[in-house]
């Protein structure tokens, strides 16, 4: 098993783990912070959380003691949390990052990202997709992220990201005129099933660093209880990972790796955290990337069509 995840170099200079711990849907008390006292102590560095996912203070509690313990140092991990939607104006950004540093337990973060390329207004800055009352937000793109700049220029957060940008959106930030700080990663779902090939390659052209979401596609099961196509029993998958002597799983996160982008696998299972960071003792060839790149049923887990009459929406090829 590698003791290191190893790092990838951002196009500002930082590096970050390729392989994150994610911390979406941990549904009860002391989940997360349990989960992810584990996941630090299997070697887990870069933590992947969002405002919104309510798990902050419960990493904020584990990340403490860790240090506490002397088994980390703060400096040791790369932590991201993300803007949620309803604090696009330039005027919440400073604030809702300030709420998530604090209840992070630190006074910077490594990345923050804006979690959607939308935004929305709503009475309750804290409502969530499902919520009654939301509206859209007049406030424009371009706007919200000069003040994400802001944030990386007084130094309370090392770099600054998207997440859920299609290619359109990322370049329309690069190509800003009056860009000061460029996005460093855009946070994407990528899966066998949603190989995202274009944007990938077009990120990857332009610079930015991806990450993929659901990496094992099973994003949003536990609380839209759809459930999507399993990837874990797919005959191509299982046969790959046979040939490899590893799980299905460990075949679909390391061909994310070896297909050049970073990934935030979420567990609360001890023995699958272990499992999802076992991958870096093996390798597939050109040709297994090839073979799970024609997976590809552009099925995608994630798809908030709630939003679709929004501007920003960004998965128009969905409507
Ligand atoms: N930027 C965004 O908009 C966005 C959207 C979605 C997700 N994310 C981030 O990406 C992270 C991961 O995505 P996700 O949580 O949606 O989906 P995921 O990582 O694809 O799947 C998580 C699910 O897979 C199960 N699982 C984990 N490892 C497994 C293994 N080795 N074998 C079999 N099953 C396994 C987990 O079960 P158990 O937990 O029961 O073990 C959980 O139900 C999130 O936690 C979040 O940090 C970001």
């Amino acid at each position: 098993m590698a003791d290191k995840v190893p790092d990838v170099k951002l196009n500002n200079g930082q590096l970050m783990p390729v392989l994150g711990y994610g911390t979406w849907n941990f549904f009860k008390e002391n989940q997360v912070r349990d989960a992810l006292r584990v996941a630090i102590d299997i070697g887990y560095r870069h933590i992947d959380t969002a405002s919104v996912y309510k798990t902050e203070p419960e990493i904020g509690e584990a990340v403490e003691g860790k240090i506490k313990d002397g088994a980390i140092k703060r400096s040791d991990l790369f932590i991201t949390s993300k803007l949620w939607n309803t604090y696009h104006d330039p005027e919440w950004v400073e604030f809702a990052l300030k709420k998530s540093l604090k209840a992070l337990r630190t006074d910077y973060l490594d990345l923050y990202l804006m979690h959607w390329p939308f935004a929305v207004d709503s009475d309750d800055k804290e409502s969530f997709l499902f919520e009654e009352g939301l509206r859209p937000s007049k406030i424009k793109l371009l706007d919200t992220w000069r003040a994400m700049e802001e944030l990386v220029l007084k130094g309370l957060v090392k770099s600054i990201g998207l997440s859920n940008f299609n290619a359109e959106q990322v370049g329309r930030i690069l190509n800003d005129k009056n860009l000061r700080v460029k996005p460093v990663v855009n946070q994407v779902e990528i899966h066998p099933y949603f190989t995202n090939a274009e944007l990938v390659d077009y990120c990857q052209k332009v610079g930015v660093v991806v990450t993929a979401y659901s990496p094992l596609a099973k994003g949003g099961e536990e609380i839209t209880e759809q459930k999507p196509p399993d990837t874990l029993t797919d005959p191509t998958i299982v046969k790959i990972a046979k040939r490899h002597g590893k799980t299905p799983a460990q075949v679909v996160l390391r061909w994310g790796i070896d297909r050049g982008y970073t990934l935030v696998p979420k567990s609360v299972t001890p023995s699958r955290i272990k499992e999802n960071f076992e991958i870096f003792d093996f390798s597939l060839t050109p040709e297994e990337v090839k073979e799970i790149n024609g997976l590809n049923r552009n099925y995608k887990c994630i798809t908030h069509l709630m939003f679709k009459d929004y501007p920003e929406f960004p998965f128009t090829w969905l409507i």
